[in-house]
């Protein structure tokens, strides 16, 4: 206990007493507190300090164990040094200060000499001395710019309705980020799910800090060579997400709400018959009986599992909200379950916590508690046995109205007993996770889908997320795809916002350009509120609806290059929308408004997002070569210029050197393509790769190599294109694959002319663009690509190089 008089007085740690060296690191006692310095990767160092007599766990976010035999110690009188290949990490044994360098000793983070680490209360705090120049990016759903210097934030996950662009805190918290400071980077992931602050020099021109109200010090620092590979290591220890369903990548159609039935189902037929393509018909809260989950209201939906079919046939997957809460109703077998299991979440007095939501007075799942967990994965074999496909778990934070729960309220944590105030954070994870396992329990080998509103990190293992509820502004459209370039850097990378804004009434160029930009987002999911105006693609006259389904079809044509990037993300951790801070981190450009919204998607397309009443737009172009997506002109790359972009040109820029995958649209994606994938190579340097990937989409089969993939390499010096031996036993779909050359210019006409050496295969040759289907009104990328030349052949099983002349 902290005696009264400490209360308000700062207590640093104090002068190290003694220490251990353990396999992993070491571990030891200060005046005032006990430390451990653990190894997890070379990359890796986990620093806990903590006044109490043990480390309190925190057992949601990490995966990773700590790895013995990593490191190299020494130890002086003032001095105890740790070392791994990739950093040294410093400790002064008079007041415990750090600091991490390279191995060739550049400072990367210290801590601040004089009061680096210390309590005030039970509030925690690492202050780390700011240095000149120093960047701040990431951690997770945050609002803002890319860089987060001069600004702090409160990590408190929060319902927040209608939210301003500069509101803090949203509704999930990634205490991750990462510093870039004098040409290097390094990451810190503050484990404590406590309330913290982040402050990167915020009303002060000494130190970043971060503290948590409770807890202990517990953090994670991470030493790569680049952004990507401090986003690698922190995924490494916080987990990666698995493929989805292909449908999930299709286009997603949600409203507040769509009931009744009659209304889904034609809602379906239009999709088809204006052969708009979309995947998903998500039911929002309507489609329940007064509100309560595992419910339908006999009245709108009599039949749900004969409309689900019915949807089905015409290739909608149905995905129904989730809302943790439980109706107080003695007729309702939920609550009594719940009440007689003893799943809530309680005051001390062992009463259930009630909270008002939309069903009105509710108790709520303790999803800390692993019998909590594994009833409500029970309970969705509700959904599943109807045909329902995915779940979107919402108002997990847990939202309640009034918005105070009380911190008094008791959580399992996985048995330590705690309050609301370190389980509120971890809460709409572990909602998102048991929901994840309650997926993989009942849909016999289909892959799960699970968008989260809510979540901490790690929570990219269990869902996708979203932003909540933004608003139909220009300014909201920017602010999504800032904070979904910030949750890619902090490891979330299936995330998107709802297009056309939820709240307020959309206009039809912004919906336009909305949708757009939401065919370049990883998640693309349209969304509006109650009682606001019709968002749908065809909800805004004739021309906007023509924007909306090019966009839409060119998503489809592109699932080829979306699914393998969603392939490399699993693998990686590595976001499919990427910032520019990840491969331009030291271009100071990169951080200006409006550069900073700028990302690129897939590896390949250079996306500018840009307001829907701007006709021309400055675009920054980042080191390199760049072809416009809609008709191939080259644009050199370092600088900054200005670019038209009437409503139905979103600004896109493909990178020289990409090789984009596309396939014919279909209209969902259960529809079989017709066979042919176009492979679309931009003139570069170097070598380009392109990692083929295919899987059935929908089941676990992939994990057991039921899979084609391979890697095709374009040699631009000699013009070898290479098909490297594929890999997996899955039957690629596709069976013919014709080439394109982009930028070649003119005396590379012969590109397309001849190929020669094919080891096994013959080939014929198509003539020019033609061949590829034209949008109406020329509006279609590659449509006007004038040095275009193709190549056909039948799509190569096996190893296959063909050079060009
Ligand atoms: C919340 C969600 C929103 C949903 C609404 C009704 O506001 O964020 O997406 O439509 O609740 O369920």
């Amino acid at each position: 206990m902290i005696p009264v008089t400490q209360q308000h007085t700062i207590i640093s740690p104090g002068p190290i007493r003694n220490w251990e060296v353990t396999p992993y690191g070491i571990t030891g006692h200060t005046e005032d507190a006990i430390f451990a310095i653990q190894v997890y990767a070379d990359h890796t160092i986990r620093v806990q300090v903590s006044r109490h007599e043990a480390f309190s766990p925190n057992p949601y976010a990490v995966i990773a164990k700590p790895v013995s035999g990593l490191f190299e110690f020494r130890s002086s009188p003032d001095i105890l040094w740790l070392s791994t290949k990739k950093m040294t990490v410093t400790i002064s044994r008079e007041c415990f200060s750090l600091s991490f360098a390279t191995p060739q000793g550049k400072v990367l983070c210290e801590d601040d000499p004089a009061i680096g680490i210390n309590w005030l209360g039970t509030e925690v705090s690492c202050y780390k001395k700011l240095q000149p120049w120093e960047k701040f990016i990431g951690l997770g759903e945050k609002t803002g710019g890319l860089n987060r210097w001069g600004k702090a934030y409160t990590n408190w996950n929060t319902d927040s309705f209608g939210y301003g662009i500069d509101a803090d805190p949203l509704y999930l918290s990634v205490p991750f980020y990462i510093g870039l400071n004098g040409g290097k980077a390094y990451g810190i992931f503050f484990d404590n799910p406590h309330k913290s602050v982040f402050n990167f020099g915020a009303s002060n021109n000494r130190f970043s800090y971060f503290s948590a109200e409770d807890g202990d010090l517990d953090y994670y620092f991470f030493h790569e060579d680049s952004v990507a590979s401090i986003i690698q290591a922190y995924t490494q220890l916080t987990g990666r997400m698995e493929m989805p369903p292909l449908w999930s990548l299709g286009y997603q159609q949600c409203r507040y709400s769509y009931y009744p039935d009659r209304e889904v189902l034609r809602l379906a037929e239009t999709f088809r018959e204006k052969e708009i393509p979309a995947d998903v018909i998500y039911l929002d809260i309507h489609h329940m009986e007064k509100y309560k989950v595992f419910t339908f209201d006999g009245k709108t939906f009599p039949d749900p599992a004969a409309m689900i079919k019915s949807l089905k046939e015409r290739g909608f997957k149905v995905v129904v909200i989730l809302d943790p809460g439980i109706k107080n109703d003695p007729n309702y077998a939920p609550y009594l379950e719940g009440i007689e299991q003893g799943l809530f979440i309680r005051y001390p007095d062992q009463v259930p916590y009630e909270g008002h939501v939309w069903p009105g007075w509710c108790a709520f799942p303790d999803f800390t508690n692993p019998a909590a967990r594994a009833w409500w994965a029970n309970k969705l074999s509700f959904y599943s046995s109807l045909g329902v496909d995915g779940f979107w778990t919402d108002m997990n934070e847990p939202a309640t109205w009034g918005q105070h729960m009380p911190n008094i309220i008791e959580f399992h944590f996985e048995g330590e007993q705690c309050s609301h105030r370190k389980a509120r954070n971890i809460y709409g994870m572990q909602m998102a996770r048991s929901t994840r396992e309650g997926s993989l329990q009942h849909a016999d080998n289909k892959r799960p889908f699970v968008l989260s509103r809510s979540g901490y990190a790690g929570i990219q293992r269990d869902a996708a997320v979203w932003t909540g509820d933004n608003v139909a502004s220009d300014e909201h459209m920017l602010a999504g795809i800032r904070l979904v370039n910030s949750l890619g850097l902090s490891g979330v990378s299936f995330s998107g916002f709802d297009v056309g804004g939820f709240a307020g009434n959309t206009n039809p160029k912004l919906f336009a350009r909305w949708i757009s930009l939401g065919a370049f987002s990883p998640l693309f999911r349209a969304h509006s509120m109650i009682n606001s105006n019709d968002s749908e693609p065809w909800s805004f006259g004739e021309e906007v609806e023509e924007i909306a389904k090019n966009y839409i079809r060119l998503r489809y044509k592109l699932l080829p290059t979306i699914y393998a990037a969603f392939y490399k993300s699993c693998s990686s951790g590595l976001p499919v929308a990427k910032s520019l801070a990840i491969d331009y981190a030291f271009d100071d450009r990169v951080f200006q408004g409006p550069f900073d919204n700028q990302y690129l998607f897939c590896d390949k397309f250079l996306v500018v997002p840009v307001e829907s009443f701007r006709p021309v737009t400055k675009v920054f172009l980042p080191e390199g070569k760049w072809y416009y997506l809609f008709n191939s002109q080259p644009v050199d790359g370092n600088q900054v210029c200005y670019w038209e972009c009437p409503l139905s040109y979103l600004p896109v820029f493909v990178k020289a050197g990409s090789i984009v995958a596309l396939q014919e649209p279909v209209n969902h994606t259960g529809e079989a393509h017709d066979g042919i994938l176009h492979l679309h190579v931009y003139h570069g340097s170097g070598t380009s790769n392109h990692l083929h990937y295919e899987d059935d989409g929908s089941t676990l089969d992939y994990r057991n190599n039921a899979y084609f993939k391979r890697n095709l390499l374009f040699d631009h010096s000699h013009k070898v294109l290479i098909f490297e031996e594929s890999r997996g036993n899955y039957k690629s779909k596709f069976h013919t694959v014709k080439i394109y050359f982009h930028g070649f210019g003119e005396n590379q006409a012969s590109v397309g002319e001849v190929m020669k050496k094919l080891e096994k295969e013959d080939v014929s040759f198509l003539d020019r663009i033609s061949d590829f289907d034209p949008f109406p009104d020329n509006r279609h990328p590659y449509h006007q690509c004038e040095d275009t030349r193709t190549l056909t052949i039948p799509h190569p099983p096996a190893k296959l190089t063909i050079t060009l002349h």
